[in-house]
């Protein structure tokens, strides 16, 4: 039985005071879930700050979740941060792949599947993300567009890292959009990435976590999150209103 995950992506928002009120609102709505897990990912810059406050009795049940590193463990890479930085901070799990980073920021696959590496060799659980374009959901290939996303990692890192790692499925136009993939649209895409993982490795097929992110709100986590190969969700935008995430959480419980 798969433990269903929920992760609010905070993205670039934020102050000291409402990273407290999100942490201490997000635990004090959750603590009775005993099922779901919960993980938020601050900015970098808030990681030390939300660490503390959920190495608090109170807040103990929330992971902390980082949204980018850099592939090298230290050096000359001004601006960056690195997993074992993170992972001194006890963060838990690193976002990589996020269509963001790929597309505003130019990360290439090959990005992607270092970053991956780099979090899993310093004991933290990465969530990659994948995910088609419009036009390319339009052309009909969105899932030999995430399947390509998914090789260029397991090609360069084996199909058995994905055993302590989680998925994302998140297409792009569900993005901060309000459009969200129907419950159909998003369990065929989860489907065929099982599917296509038990080809090489049925048990890690079966365990890994594959959540859906894009638009997801109160009002429809619960039939997303019901499918079979739905194990949870990466939430932006409702993930910064306390109600509305710990709503979110709940339908995962
Ligand atoms: P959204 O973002 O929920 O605001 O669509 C999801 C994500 O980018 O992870």
């Amino acid at each position: 039985m798969r433990r269903k995950l929920v992760v609010g992506n905070w993205k670039m928002h934020g102050s000291r005071t409402q990273v407290r009120q999100l942490i201490e609102g997000v635990a004090a709505g959750s603590v009775d879930l005993k099922k779901v897990e919960i993980a938020v990912a601050p900015t970098l810059l808030h990681i030390a700050l939300a660490a503390e406050l959920c190495a608090s009795e109170d807040a103990g049940h929330l992971k902390l979740a980082a949204q980018n590193l850099v592939a090298e463990p230290a050096g000359a890479f001004t601006g960056e941060v690195s997993a074992p930085m993170l992972a001194e901070y006890g963060v838990n799990y690193v976002i990589v792949g996020h269509c963001e980073r790929r597309g505003i920021f130019a990360e290439t696959d090959q990005v992607v599947a270092a970053k991956f590496k780099a979090t899993q060799a310093s004991g933290l659980i990465p969530i990659l993300c994948i995910g088609e374009s419009l036009a390319q959901r339009e052309a009909g290939t969105s899932a030999e567009v995430v399947l390509e996303q998914l090789n260029a990692v397991t090609d360069a890192v084996g199909i058995e890292s994905l055993q302590s790692a989680v998925l994302a499925y998140e297409p792009i136009w569900a993005i901060g959009t309000g459009k969200t993939a129907s419950k159909e649209q998003a369990q065929e895409i989860h489907r065929v990435l099982r599917e296509h993982i038990a080809k090489s490795n049925t048990a890690v097929a079966q365990s890994i976590r594959i959540l859906y992110g894009g638009s997801v709100n109160a009002a429809n986590a619960t039939e997303l999150f019901s499918q079979v190969d739905i194990d949870g969700g990466l939430v932006g935008g409702a993930s910064l209103k306390v109600e509305e995430f710990v709503s979110i959480c709940k339908s995962a419980d």
